[in-house]
């Protein structure tokens, strides 16, 4: 039986570099708490041209192209993203349109920082049944940032990564999707999240008057405390789960959190650092663009090799967390288009 496989990966990071200097500028913060709390060192925005469509468009189109996958073959368009293009309708619809996907379906998924990973494992059976997808993980979180609220403001950027799925049986190799868990405990839906904007809390001027907008509210701490225990947790009972021993897992791919949580969720999961990936220095928390972004720049720098096992962690709103095995077949074509500007 055909099973799912990543045949090529798109990244993208607007060109526009924001360093922990030029928030130090706008907000009473500094480069040295920065990068001590979290170790970021900058983040990408989007310009004022971008849009979650058109930069989730540049990364599902550098996966396509770096396969030479025409787009009317596509079956499916998904947009993981919490930062939509609006309300209704779907991301997913105007990437459709812009890609040339002519005849797949789009629609949009919300899942926080482990919602790309979520989404796989739902579309995992639909690629291993003989569908053509095309998912695209995006955010603008600089969009959604509280500008005067710097324990958050300092760490989220704007991205994509884009996988194209496909099922193994039709002569293309690439990034085998092995087992996945995730799991939600919407009883801590309050402490992560964007709270205004939507029907339970609608955008009136009384609201922006108190200082309630479409941004990000988070209570750091539990958070913390959180994302550490359920990913280090979520990650053993999986390797546990594929008797799969910690010398077997050649990479870990985790969310691009912050290295601190990343530092400890190696730690606690018993991988040492050099195997654990992260590139959060220089673009901090993406949301659901972390991983695809982070799988394009390991293909980018050439780090992984066919035979090699990768665990992907993730936490975030909800809060949901999830982990998910990949096994490497072959190197799969990709691009990541990072070049940055201050
Ligand atoms: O995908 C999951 C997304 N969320 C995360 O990854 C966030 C998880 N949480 C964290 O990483 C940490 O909780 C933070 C980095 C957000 C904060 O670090 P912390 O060590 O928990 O700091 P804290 O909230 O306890 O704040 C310590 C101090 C406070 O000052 P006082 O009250 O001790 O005087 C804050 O006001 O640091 C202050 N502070 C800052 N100072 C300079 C908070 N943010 C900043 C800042 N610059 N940006």
């Amino acid at each position: 039986m055909a099973e799912a496989t990543i045949w090529s990966v798109g990244g993208y990071a607007p060109p526009h570099i924001l360093t922990n200097a030029m928030l130090s500028e706008r907000m009473d913060t500094s480069d040295e708490w920065i990068r001590t709390r979290t170790g970021i060192q900058e983040r990408r925005t989007a310009g004022p041209d971008e849009t979650t469509a058109s930069v989730s468009a540049r990364a599902g189109q550098a996966a396509l192209e770096s396969l030479g996958f025409d787009p009317g073959d596509l079956d499916w368009v998904l947009v993981c993203t919490d930062t939509p293009e609006m309300w209704s309708p779907a991301t997913a619809c105007f990437v459709q349109e812009s890609l040339g996907a002519k005849r797949a379906s789009a629609i949009d998924l919300t899942g926080g920082c482990a919602g790309f990973l979520q989404t796989l494992q739902i579309l995992g059976p639909l690629a291993a049944s003989g569908q053509n997808v095309l998912v695209i993980g995006t955010e603008l979180l600089t969009h959604a940032l509280d500008w005067n609220d710097r324990s958050t403001a300092v760490l989220f950027g704007d991205g994509a990564g884009a996988f194209l799925l496909g099922p193994s049986d039709r002569g293309v190799s690439g990034i085998r999707i092995g087992p996945g868990l995730s799991q939600s405990d919407g009883s801590q839906a309050d402490i992560l999240g964007k709270p205004y904007g939507g029907t339970r809390h609608n955008i009136t001027p009384d609201l922006v008057a108190e200082g309630k907008h479409h941004t990000i509210h988070m209570e750091g701490q539990k958070v913390f405390k959180h994302a550490v225990t359920m990913m280090s947790d979520i990650g053993r009972r999986l390797i546990q789960g594929a008797n799969l021993t910690l010398d077997q897992i050649d990479w870990v791919v985790p969310h691009q959190a912050n290295q601190r949580i990343i530092d400890a969720v190696s730690h606690q999961v018993g991988i040492p650092n050099e195997r654990v990936f992260s590139h959060v220095a220089h673009f901090a928390n993406t949301g659901s663009a972390s991983i695809g972004m982070a799988l394009a720049d390991m293909l980018d720098r050439a780090l992984l090799a066919p035979g090699q096992q990768l665990l992907s962690v993730a936490f975030g709103a909800g809060f949901s967390w999830a982990s998910q095995l990949f096994t490497v077949d072959q190197i799969p074509p990709s691009r990541f288009i990072h070049e940055g500007s201050l």
